[in-house]
């Protein structure tokens, strides 16, 4: 029998959670629930058998779901992510958990309740957890390769999401898309952030930020520093994209980067000079997913299967430095027509970074 799941939300990541979730056999969908009526049509198209309606009350009470995929934007997540818990139902959720860094711990607080005494899973969509790149640069550290493990050096730049063209509620880029760099920075340390400075730019004048690098050390005393953007290039010809970690020890390091098809690690460890490649891996929606069915099907927790609780510890500490940064000078450098050209050029672009959905009804 097939785990059957309702989706909230039919935008650019319900669609590809649809698409994940019709290439696994243990799964079916039943309900799409999206308030907007092109995406309802859409999702008819692209799944006949399952009902698609516009507002969740159908998936909270249908007996037919048994994991409730919560993909519209954060305002709506935390009476969301209460109420399938109470209708006893799995979850799975994008990122962030809330508007307010209250509400995530609220939604962690219910979760971790529905896990103990009920027996309920939930998780969430921070891929960069499941990603492989991220859990083979582990166990370089952990093989002693780099010798000590001292400097942690995290860079995401794209021409991704422009201010005010969507997800306003999950806060500037370095909250929206930061977050996940933040939570990885954490998980390749083993340890929690100590100390901070940020320094952030209010790129083309907009009211808010769009750049933002922070450095500081662990707990561990180890140093990092994060920078990310969606500043990289939004006006050039040819769009391309920076993203690397690099892990440097008292005796070796490693460095990787992806062009989000290919992932490169290039190691110089102690014994091992070594180049290892494999395909990028996306999203991860398909590892969350088998985490998510195997934790259902043997009835305990997969261990790698994120938490709420590393989303909102991410989200928690992205604001902290979204903070720092509002303490210190914050530049604003080029003007808002700009940024409408971007806008516009993005609202043109059929394929690049981070487009959202515009005409859903006219979307396949
Ligand atoms: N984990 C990641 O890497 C990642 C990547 C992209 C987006 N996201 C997150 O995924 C979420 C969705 O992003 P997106 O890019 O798909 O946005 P989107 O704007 O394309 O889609 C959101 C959809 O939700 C619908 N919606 C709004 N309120 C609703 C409600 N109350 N009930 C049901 N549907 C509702 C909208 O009509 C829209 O179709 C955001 O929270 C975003 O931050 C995460």
């Amino acid at each position: 029998m097939a785990i059957t799941v309702g989706l909230i939300g039919f935008g650019r990541m319900g669609r590809c959670y649809l698409q994940t979730l019709q290439q696994d056999q243990r799964y079916r969908v039943t309900y799409i629930c999206d308030p907007d009526e092109g995406c309802r049509t859409l999702a008819s198209q692209l799944c006949p058998e399952a009902k698609v309606v516009a507002h969740e009350d159908a998936i909270m009470n249908a007996l037919d779901v048994q994991v409730v995929v919560l993909c519209a934007l954060c305002d709506s997540r935390p009476e969301q992510i209460r109420r399938a818990l109470e209708a006893g139902k799995h979850v799975v959720t994008e990122k962030p958990l809330a508007p307010l860094i209250e509400q995530e711990w609220q939604a962690v607080e219910a979760a971790e309740k529905a896990e103990q005494e009920r027996g309920l899973f939930a998780t969430v969509n921070m891929y960069l957890l499941n990603s492989w790149y991220h859990h083979e640069m582990r166990r370089i550290i952990d093989s002693g390769e780099l010798g000590e493990l001292a400097i942690m050096r995290v860079c995401h730049m794209t021409p991704g999401l422009a201010p005010g063209e969507g997800h306003e509620a999950e806060g500037p880029s370095f909250h929206d898309c930061g977050m996940h760099y933040v939570c990885l920075t954490r998980f390749l340390a083993q340890s929690e952030y100590k100390t901070w400075h940020a320094q952030a730019l209010r790129m083309w004048s907009w009211k808010d930020p769009w750049w933002l690098q922070v450095h500081g050390t662990m707990e561990s005393g180890v140093v990092f520093d994060i920078t990310q953007g969606f500043v990289y290039g939004q006006l050039s010809k040819n769009q391309t994209h920076n993203s690397y970690v690099e892990l440097i020890g008292t005796q070796g390091f490693c460095h990787m980067t992806h062009d989000f098809k290919t992932a490169v690690i290039n190691l110089h460890g102690v014994n091992t000079t070594e180049c290892i490649e494999h395909p990028h891996g996306g999203k991860n929606i398909d590892i969350l997913f088998a985490q998510m069915a195997e934790s259902i099907l043997d009835g305990h927790r997969q261990p790698d299967m994120p938490r709420l609780r590393d989303s909102a510890i991410a989200s928690e500490y992205a604001w902290k430095f979204l903070d720092d940064a509002r303490q210190h000078e914050m530049p604003a450098i080029g003007n808002l027509d700009e940024l409408e050209r971007i806008r516009e050029r993005r609202r043109n672009l059929k394929d690049g970074y981070g487009i959202l959905p515009r005409n859903n009804k006219n979307i396949t």
